[in-house]
This record gives C-alpha cells, structure tokens and sequence, in this order.
C-alpha cells in the first residue's frame, strides 16, 4: 500500500515537472492583448503581388544575423531585430536599456537616419558588484543581469557605426533623466530583467518617451522563469496604460498618444 502511494507521488512529481512551463502558462492570468505588427504600425502593412504579401521600402532593412556558435548571450530574435530596425529608420533620438553585446545598438545605428543619436546604458563587470537588488527580485533574472555584463568593448566599436551611439556606463536606477524629458522617439527596454529594475526603467521610459514615440520592451514571456517579473510588471502597468503584445515575439509595445496614454 505505502509503496503505490509512494510510486504515485513519484509519478505525479514527474507529470509536474516535465509539463512545468504548460503548468506556469496556464496559472498565468495575461491581461496584455497580441497584435500582429503590421496592426500597430503602417511601416509594416504589407503591399499585395497577387497572392503575395510583400515588404514595402518602409520595412527593408540593413541586417546581420549571429549564428548560434558566436555565443553571444542577451538577444533578441532576428523578427525582433527586424521590428527594431524598421522603428529605428524614422528615430532621430533612440534609447536602449541594456547594451549587452551591442547587436541591437549596432542595428539602431545602421538603419537611423544620419543624425540620429543613440544612448545606450549598460553595467560592467564593476558595477554590477555594487548593485543594490530588490531581496523580492526574480533571482534567475539577478544571474542572468551578472552573466549579461561582461562587455567591454561591443559589436559596434570601431566601426562607422559607433559615431551615432553613446554607451553609458551606469546603474539606470541612478539615471538622472531630468535633461532627458520628452526627448526620445523611440525607447528599447531591455536591461536588468528584475522587477525593480523594468519598473525604474519602465517608469523612466514613461517621461523620456515623446508624443508619438514608440516603447518597446523586450522578453514578455509566460511562463519563462526568468522573464516572471517582467511578465508580472508589465500586466499590472497594463491596467494604466495601452501596452500591446507583438504576435510571435515575446516585445510589447506602447504608443505614447499624450496626455490620455501616459501613467497618471
Ligand atoms: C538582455 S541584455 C541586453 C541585450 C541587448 N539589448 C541586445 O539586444 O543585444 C541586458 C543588459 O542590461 C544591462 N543591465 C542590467 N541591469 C542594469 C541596470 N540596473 N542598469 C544598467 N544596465 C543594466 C546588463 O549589463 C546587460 O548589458
């Protein structure tokens, strides 16, 4: 008797974890709708060749891809990169949160416009000894902020495409942002992937981002561990403002409408 009970208990342990992530997905209660990208922005809206939906000269991009064997840690998918690259051709003024390797940067850079500037904050190996975390943060996202910061010198560094990007070398919850108001046309929100860092960074984004300018976060997820926070930050945010899941990518997206779009 005591061993069937056991070997139940065994068994049920094991349906648990091997179906984990269906279990978490499942509890998860999302309040953040998804759009296909072309819904939300017409640099995307396809032109028809007959049976064929094809790209517009909005949405052609210059492009890189990393293969999986360069071992670079901290990207976003090549339709991610795309969507990035398509906002960043009409962005004069772009910030991202988290530099990382500086692939993303170094696309902003190759499809802005002559004159745009970039900003782009990161932690090196030093500052993130100093971090102060949150004891309540999502401690895959704490490790995975520790492995993330480790560049010194990035993908775009000495190339043509440096002269547009400024890296700032600083914990974004010590970001001053008081010269930095209604400055930005595009954001990218991508940085420590703990709740009180997407919400400094969010909350930021919120007063930097310009009427009409776009905010991207990257790593919505349900059910992934590590996004959990980023998850659960941006669906209580959601109930204040328009924030939009972008279909087979895990970026959210908002729109800043003035006044009636902004937190109060
Ligand atoms: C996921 S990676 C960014 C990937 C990059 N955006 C890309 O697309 O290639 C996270 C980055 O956020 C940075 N980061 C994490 N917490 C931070 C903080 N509190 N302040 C500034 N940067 C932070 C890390 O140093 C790392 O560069």
């Amino acid at each position: 008797m005591l061993i069937n009970v056991f070997l139940i208990l065994i068994i049920l342990s094991l349906i648990f974890y091997i179906n984990k992530k269906k279990i978490r997905k499942f509890l998860s209660r999302n309040n953040i709708k998804s759009y296909n990208i072309d819904d939300l922005d017409d640099s995307f809206v396809p032109q028809k060749k007959d049976i064929l939906l094809c790209p517009t000269d909005n949405s052609v991009v210059n492009f890189f891809c990393i293969p999986g064997n360069f071992n670079v840690v901290g990207m976003t998918s090549d339709f991610e990169a795309w969507i990035l690259a398509v906002f960043s051709k009409k962005s004069k003024k772009i910030f991202e949160f988290g530099t990382c390797s500086g692939k993303t940067s170094l696309i902003l850079s190759m499809n802005s416009p002559d004159n745009a500037e970039i900003d782009t904050i990161t932690l090196d190996e030093e500052s993130v000894e100093k971090l102060n975390l949150d004891s309540k943060d999502n401690k895959i996202a704490k490790r995975n902020i520790i492995s993330e910061s480790k560049y010194k010198k990035f993908m775009f560094s000495g190339t043509v495409y440096e002269k547009k990007i400024n890296v700032i070398f600083q914990n974004s919850q010590l970001l001053d942002i008081n010269q930095m108001k209604n400055k930005y046309d595009l954001i990218f929100i991508d940085g420590g992937h703990t709740y009180s860092c997407i919400k400094n960074d969010t909350e930021k984004s919120l007063e930097m981002i310009k009427e009409d300018g776009i905010i991207l976060w990257h790593d919505f997820s349900i059910g992934k561990k590590s996004h959990s926070d980023v998850f659960k930050y941006l669906n209580e945010l959601s109930f204040k403002i328009d924030i939009r899941h972008i279909k087979n990518t895990t970026l959210c997206y908002f729109k800043n409408k003035g006044r009636d779009g902004r937190v109060v």
